[in-house]
């Protein structure tokens, strides 16, 4: 069984249908590229999966749930996290706690109100347990040293590297990617898209990822799907999606 399942997914806005019968079968453990030229439909199939939007059309499995229809709440404790195009931090947070507010969802480290309130043992454990796993993911992103800053104070690469840490403490089973490296320079990219390949290694971990640049996503992805106006394009082991001349014209054609 795939671990993500879509099947014939859609959603019109007024007239425009930005996506149509779109298909896609990820497996646990993929690093999965989602392509295709601006405006192609790439940001409405994650909000579509997240449900920001409710499909008009078409069935969404996660791990075997059907989980169509359902709340962005609900889906996050399904197990789907993601980040955003524009960079979405708690700025007014530190590093480490932006981390935390992720580890926050999960049963093993909570604790009741009552508990937090008096400060009794169980409270400062799970709190130290927090910090410590919060440490560990910052580590995976170089980002351990700068744990007490403020998030706002992070230069613009480390602000990305730290939303995709706070997406990954909420320990999901399915982690999305919405283009990482925008604004980044080509070094702080090519560093980034090493960092995706060693999270999806090191966690098991099964990552859909958004690109616009076809050279990107090709180095660390196995399979592609490549969407245009709203449709897939093509799909399959990423070296045969990019010999495509179809795909090869979409990108021409921008
Ligand atoms: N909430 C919305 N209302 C109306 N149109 C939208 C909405 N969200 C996206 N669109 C339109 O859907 C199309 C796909 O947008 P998007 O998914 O953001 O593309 P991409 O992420 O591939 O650049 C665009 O034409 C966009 O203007
Ligand atoms: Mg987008």
């Amino acid at each position: 069984m795939a671990l993500l399942e879509v099947k014939n997914l859609g959603i019109s806005f007024g007239g425009l249908r930005a996506v149509d019968d779109f298909n896609l079968k990820i497996e646990q453990g993929q690093l999965y590229g989602l392509i295709g030229p601006n405006g192609a439909g790439k940001t409405t199939v994650f909000n579509l999966l997240t449900g920001v939007y409710k499909p008009t059309d078409g069935k969404i499995y996660l791990d075997g749930e059907d989980i169509t229809g359902k709340s962005n709440i609900e889906i996050n404790k399904s197990g789907i996290a993601r980040t955003f195009q524009n960079i979405r931090l708690f700025s007014g947070l530190t590093v480490l706690d932006n981390v935390k507010v992720g580890l926050h969802n999960q049963k093993e480290y909570t604790y009741s109100a009552f508990t937090g309130i008096l400060r009794l043992p169980a409270y400062r454990r799970a709190e130290r347990e927090m910090d410590e796993r919060a440490l560990e993911i910052l580590k995976v992103f170089e980002l351990e040293k700068e744990a007490e800053h403020m998030a706002s104070n992070l230069p613009y690469g480390k602000q990305r590297k730290l939303e995709i840490a706070r997406a990954l403490a909420t320990n999901p089973k399915l982690l999305l990617l919405d283009e990482p490296a925008a604004g980044m320079n080509p070094n702080e990219t090519q560093e980034l898209m090493d960092t995706i390949s060693f999270v999806r290694d090191e966690f098991h971990m099964t990552i859909l990822l958004i690109e616009h640049d076809m050279k990107l996503v090709a180095g660390i992805c196995e399979r592609l799907t490549v969407l245009n106006f709203g449709q897939v394009l093509a799909n399959g082991d990423t070296s045969e999606v990019l010999k495509n001349p179809e795909v090869i014209t979409a990108y021409l054609g921008e």
